[in-house]
């Protein structure tokens, strides 16, 4: 893929529907006895292959075709007494979301399923979820054993759950969204804590398909000592519609891009704006991006719209409780920083390293290519702001966000300098339409 630099951005832009709501929106609705309306999915691969699995168990999904309805509506015919083991293994592509749910899904039914996926997915780490639901009652097993990095293709063996209180080792959305799936077919009561705050989609939608769920606890981060928990009993989900909002992740490119591309200005929504997705919002503004955000109305997803224009940025320091909350946008708020006065530094980012790439090195490398300063220390990243980007050759090695992030770099660079991205086909997984969003803003 090349790029030129040189035009700024206007417009309004919806963006793709939220990738982790879908995920989890599929599986719940497979689950629920009747059917489910699913509005706004995204059209990568990952959800596609979520879809996927879940008709491999027997469950129908049709696409909507009444007058209101967009390709990415579907209906799904769900319930338990639907489902069957599958005859094939599941592939869940480049999805690490798809992957460790799907496994807590099933680790509520008595089969024996085999779970496969790419060979970026194959070398990410499945001991965090075989843990749990080995402790839950199920047999989770991959390449290289639990306990020293299990890795996919897995094998998960379900049935006869049993409640457990789980505090996360690590903050992670998945792990503790794995539990929970495998909680609602676990006998007791199913506790996941959590010291820093993830995104809640989880409990949103299970809330939206009437699962009770208990949770107690200060919301994270109030207090240094605070723990967040979240609690399940078994029982069903009932069928549900929904509307899925935009994703802030896919949103983070475009919002970056107008901030720092001059003369840009953009409006951009509805996009999910709960505060464990929209770190990099808050991060932008310390930076003193010239944002507003105009809340949707209150529900159980909350949303709304963002309003960016160009404006000269500062360095910040990004602190290890704030990154779960900006996890997916660390790539695209470097660029940011790249382009702002002073040294940036990103602190506690140990857990890129296990992303669709080494996400960490991926970064620095993804910034020196354009002519930046970036080196990483331990866990954290130190981005000098140079305050101007040139020209570069970057390869994505397969990190979709990487290729996104490296585009908005490119288009950021001086003025007429060319820049060439390989392993660009890596976008697929999550936004197929972004180049085609991206020229139409740049008014191409
Ligand atoms: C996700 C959680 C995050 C994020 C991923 C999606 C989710 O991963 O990076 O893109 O949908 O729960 P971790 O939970 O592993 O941090």
């Amino acid at each position: 893929m090349e790029a030129t630099a040189g035009a700024s951005l206007h417009g309004n832009l919806v963006v793709p529907g939220d990738k982790s709501i879908a995920h989890r929106a599929i599986m719940v609705a497979a689950l629920a006895h009747g059917k489910s309306l699913i509005r706004g999915l995204p059209d990568g691969q990952d959800v596609a292959r979520t879809i996927d699995s879940i008709r491999k168990l027997g469950i129908e999904v049709t696409s909507v075709s009444d007058s209101q309805a967009h390709p990415g509506d579907i209906s799904i015919e769900g319930g338990r007494d639907r489902m069957h083991s599958p005859l094939d293994p599941l592939d869940m592509g480049n999805s690490g979301t798809g992957m460790r749910l799907m496994a807590g899904l099933l680790s509520g039914f008595p089969w024996t399923v085999t779970l496969v996926g790419d060979e970026s997915l194959s070398k990410r780490p499945m001991d965090r979820i075989a843990i749990p639901l080995g402790m839950m009652g199920a047999a989770i097993t991959g390449h290289g054993g639990v306990g020293s990095k299990c890795h996919a293709p897995l094998t998960v063996v379900g049935g006869n759950l049993h409640g457990i209180d789980y505090t996360l080792p690590q903050p992670s959305a998945q792990v503790k969204a794995a539990i929970l799936f495998a909680g609602i077919s676990a006998e007791g009561t199913t506790t996941v804590r959590e010291a820093t705050a993830t995104r809640k989609h989880t409990e949103e939608i299970f809330k939206i398909a009437g699962i009770p769920i208990s949770i107690s606890g200060d919301p994270p981060g109030e207090r240094p000592d605070s723990i967040y928990s979240v609690s399940v009993e078994a029982g069903d989900p009932s069928p549900f519609s929904i509307d899925i909002p935009g994703d802030p992740s896919q949103a983070a490119f475009f919002v970056v891009a107008a901030t720092i591309i001059p003369e840009s200005e953009a409006y951009i929504g509805p996009i999910y704006l709960g505060r464990d997705r929209s770190g990099f919002l808050e991060v932008l503004k310390r930076m003193g991006a010239d944002l507003s955000i105009d809340a949707g109305e209150d529900g159980v997803i909350p949303l709304g719209y963002v309003r960016i224009t160009y404006s000269q940025l500062n360095s910040t320091t990004i602190s290890p409780s704030e990154v779960a909350s900006l996890v997916d946008e660390v790539p695209i708020l470097a660029i940011a920083a790249a382009l702002a006065k002073g040294v940036s530094v990103f602190q506690g980012l140990g857990e890129l390293r296990v992303k669709e790439s080494n996400r960490l090195e991926g970064t620095a490398e993804l910034v020196n290519s354009f002519g930046g300063d970036a080196h990483v220390e331990d866990d954290n990243l130190i981005i000098n702001g140079t305050g101007s980007l040139r020209g570069g050759k970057v390869d994505a090695r397969g990190d979709h966000r990487v290729a996104m992030a490296a585009t908005v770099a490119a288009l950021a660079a001086t003025s007429g300098e060319q820049s060439i991205i390989s392993g660009y086909q890596a976008i697929s997984s999550s936004y197929p339409g972004f180049v085609s969003d991206m020229s139409s803003m740049l008014g191409e």
